[in-house]
């Protein structure tokens, strides 16, 4: 169990994830910049971006300036990128890689991950499986050049899983998908978990569109803590990694304080149990 800010979660490789990230998403220029360095400043270890946020110049100039001030080594921060959807297939995927890491001026990735999985929205099912597939092989071959310490995927189900391991030679080491009280894809879950595949939360607070749910509210007033804290809590006790995203310094460090109470056993089911409050992308049928 997950008991401070500075534990992590262990990956079917022994990778150490720091067990709370920070989001990017939306986050662009100097509002990127200055939020990483701050959300650094405030303790947070894992950063997590992508092609699609148009942020990586910034995000690696955080990173950068914060090494460079001798703040921490390199070896104690996790970053995390994807690969967007226009970019997979074998060859696409390995220049979007070094695009990626150059623009991020860094040296390795910790983690890269397939943004979303082809869909048979816009190919066909054999289509669709044989690129998930000649992406993974080269997420495989870029993670065997040792230039990144994890491999994953995002937004994959069960079945897109399952046609990945029929050709890995690597298994996938993370998931990352939507995941707070009210979306819980309890499927996924509990495929991850059997697999040994870590899943990370996307939009752990909802996007904010679950405050005004009533059960989290009563949880958080039990506890006196807040709403996003009961959200990310929620998450560290289904061992699900949460990477929130604020440019608020004082939100970013309140999304850190999640140690001071625990969700008991029926709190959980209560949470578990809460209908859909809408807004969730299907894997299956996006079209981006
Ligand atoms: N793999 C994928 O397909 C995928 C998709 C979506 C997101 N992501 C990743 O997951 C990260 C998190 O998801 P997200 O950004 O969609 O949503 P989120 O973290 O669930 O919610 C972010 C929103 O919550 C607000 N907020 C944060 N902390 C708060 C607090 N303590 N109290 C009140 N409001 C608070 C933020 O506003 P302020 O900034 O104004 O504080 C922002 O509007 C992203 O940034 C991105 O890195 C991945």
């Amino acid at each position: 169990m997950i008991r401070s800010p500075e534990d992590s979660f262990v990956l079917h490789n022994r990778v150490k994830m720091p067990c709370v990230g920070y989001g990017t998403y939306l986050e662009e220029g100097e509002e990127a910049y200055r939020s990483v360095a701050t959300a650094l400043r405030s303790g947070y270890r894992l950063i997590d971006t992508a092609s699609l946020y148009k942020n990586e110049k910034e995000v690696g100039e955080a990173v950068s300036n914060f090494l460079r001030a001798g703040a921490a080594e390199r070896s104690d921060l996790f970053i995390t990128s994807k690969l967007w959807n226009a970019d997979r297939g074998y060859d696409k995927t390995i220049a979007a890689f070094n695009k990626s890491l150059e623009t991020l001026g860094l040296d390795y990735l910790d983690l890269y991950l397939i943004h979303w999985p082809a869909n048979t929205r816009q190919f066909s099912p054999a289509e669709a499986k044989t690129l998930n597939q000649e992406t993974w092989r080269a997420l495989e071959d870029i993670y065997l050049s040792g230039r990144v310490r994890a491999i994953g995927v995002s937004n994959f189900l069960v079945h897109h899983l399952e046609d990945i391991y029929e050709t890995a030679r690597i298994e996938p080491m993370v998931d990352q998908i939507e995941f707070h009280p009210g979306w819980i894809q309890a499927d996924i879950l509990s495929y991850c978990r059997k697999k040994g595949i870590q899943v990370e939360a996307w939009s752990p607070l909802g996007r904010t569109t679950i405050f005004e749910n009533k059960t989290i509210c009563r949880i958080a007033a039990d506890h006196g803590v807040s709403v996003a804290q009961v959200c990310l809590r929620f998450c560290l006790q289904h061992d699900v990694l949460p990477i929130p995203k604020s440019v608020h310094e004082s939100r970013m460090k309140a999304n850190l304080d999640l140690f001071g109470f625990t969700l008991t056993a029926e709190e959980m089911a209560a949470l578990d149990g809460l209908a859909n409050m809408g807004g969730n992308h299907d894997p299956d049928t996006v079209e981006f």
